[in-house]
């Protein structure tokens, strides 16, 4: 191991390489502090040729490589768990902005970029990049490719899979892929590149991507409205899009025990509008005039329609900044909370209310000490409906209670986080036999030795 670790050493560069314990702690932790894993160290080399030599490396030496961004992920996939040797290998030091085309409206990233730092590149040119989501500060566009993100935008613009034109990717064997083509319309042959969308680590590293940019809207328009159910608040949903139409850019669902997880930590805030069993926050952006004659519109009829009880309109994007905060701080705050049972779900928009009363009381009844902590994209039919563990309760046990009313759901058992090592011994009870036959078929074509992240996805008995 030890020429192996010279080697590495040698193609990072000074301070490429990691190796003693206390560096690679935070690496071999995941963000919630849940799962603790453990590497020979983190390589972080500087471009995609050193990302191709430290795999080739690692493959001849037998050692997997477990590719790692900005570490938020939810679903334990860059945490290298039960492995006996592995590498992180880190695109950290990948930060160059290559280009940024404003009349082509994209940009050329490495995979090591930061989403704020791409979201300010393409604003610094009167253009957006609309995936926006409360770990954009720390999340990595290689990442968040390779987890295809949503967040708060997907019901506008989609999830990550949706802004990709082209990437750059290094294969298990260390062969470089370079397919950093900026086109609108390209049907040359198979579109392999979605292959590496959502593979989470499993089939390569990602080193560069381009992405599509959107004109920067000149107005927009936040709004918090209380509602006094699931059923009204799925009401006022297609309320406010039936309203707004194309101008709709997100609508969030949160309980009010996510407003009380808050005050609790920060007893100086003040609720932004009265209190209500449950808030949607509303989105909505323009470049063309009359946004906001348009938002009034679309409040007065879900309150008219006497789906919301309350409603405030942002008067500046101080107010909408203060308003989103509420929404992006339930995820930290639920981490402070202590332990709890993380779940991605999505069903059918109109049968959210249904699932919540039926897996809240499920849950609530059957694992004793737990609080539900739901919220999520409702526009999206994805709810995040996290559990507040308390003393007793255990993970496992919650997620097997909430996963199968999904499936009665006909629902997703992870809407965007992914599978990762959290999730992976559920996914054989919700694909078929066909489904899960042709991922691994997939796997081992593309990484016939196993070295991309084993355990992440798949079973690593069933990839063999
Ligand atoms: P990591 O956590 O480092 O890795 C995630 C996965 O991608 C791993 O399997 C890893 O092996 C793989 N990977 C990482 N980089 C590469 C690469 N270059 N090549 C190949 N594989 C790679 N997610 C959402 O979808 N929507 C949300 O609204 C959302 N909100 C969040 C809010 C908070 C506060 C937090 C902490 C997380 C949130 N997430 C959300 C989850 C997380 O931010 C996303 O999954 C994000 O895409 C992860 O990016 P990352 O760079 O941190 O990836
Ligand atoms: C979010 O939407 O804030 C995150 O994806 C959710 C989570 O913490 O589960
Ligand atoms: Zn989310």
């Amino acid at each position: 191991m030890d020429s192996l670790l010279t080697e590495l050493a040698a193609i990072c560069g000074p301070g490429g390489l990691l190796t003693e314990p206390a560096d690679l702690r935070s690496y071999v932790t995941d963000w919630r502090g849940v799962f603790v894993g453990n590497a020979l160290a983190v390589a972080r080399p500087s471009d995609a040729r050193g990302v191709a030599a430290c795999v080739r490396a690692c493959a001849a030496a037998g050692v997997a490589v477990v590719p790692q961004g900005g570490n938020t992920g939810l679903a334990a996939g860059a945490t290298p768990l039960d492995l006996e040797r592995a590498i992180v290998l880190s695109l950290s030091r990948m930060r160059t902005i290559r280009s940024c085309d404003a009349i082509g409206f994209s940009i050329a990233v490495d995979a090591g970029c930061v989403l704020a730092d791409v979201q300010s590149a393409a604003g610094a040119v009167q253009r957006l990049f609309p995936l926006s989501l409360a770990a954009e500060g720390s999340a990595q566009i290689g990442g968040l490719i390779a987890t295809n993100a949503g967040g708060t935008a997907v019901l506008r613009h989609g999830s990550m899979r949706a802004l990709v034109l082209g990437i750059e990717v290094v294969l298990p064997d260390g062969t470089i892929v370079d397919g950093m083509r900026a086109l609108r319309k390209d049907n040359a042959g198979y579109d392999w590149k979605q292959l590496f969308i959502g593979s989470e680590g499993t089939l390569g590293v990602i080193t560069g991507a381009v992405l599509r940019l959107f004109a920067k809207p000149a107005h927009r328009a936040t709004a918090l409205l209380g509602v006094a159910s699931a059923a009204d608040a799925v009401a006022a949903y297609a309320d406010v899009q039936e309203a707004l139409g194309e101008a709709l850019v997100g609508c969030e669902l949160f309980s009010d025990r996510a407003v009380e997880l808050r005050i609790a930590h920060e007893p100086q805030l003040h609720r932004p509008i009265a209190r209500h069993p449950w808030y949607l926050l509303v989105e909505a952006s323009s470049s063309l005039p009359g946004l906001r004659g348009g938002a009034e519109a679309a409040l007065a009829l879900t309150l008219e329609r006497g789906h919301a009880g309350d409603c405030v309109l942002a008067e500046s994007s101080a107010q909408s900044e203060a308003l989103w905060s509420w929404r992006e701080t339930i995820t930290e705050n639920e981490r402070r909370a202590g332990r709890s049972a993380k779940h991605d779900v999505s069903v059918p928009i109109s049968r959210i209310p249904a699932f919540l009363a039926r897996a809240t009381e499920a849950v609530e009844c059957t694992h004793a000490g737990t609080r539900v902590l739901a919220f999520g994209h409702v526009g999206d039919g994805n709810i995040h409906f996290n559990v507040l563990l308390g003393d007793r309760a255990v993970a496992h046990e919650v997620n097997a209670t909430v996963h199968a009313i999904v499936r009665d759901f006909s629902g997703s058992i992870t809407a965007e986080h992914g599978i990762g090592r959290y999730r992976r011994d559920e996914l054989a009870q919700h694909r078929s036999p066909a489904e899960l036959a042709l991922m691994l078929a997939v796997k081992r074509a593309v990484d016939p030795r196993g070295v991309m992240n084993p355990g992440a996805v798949l079973n690593p008995h069933d990839a063999d």
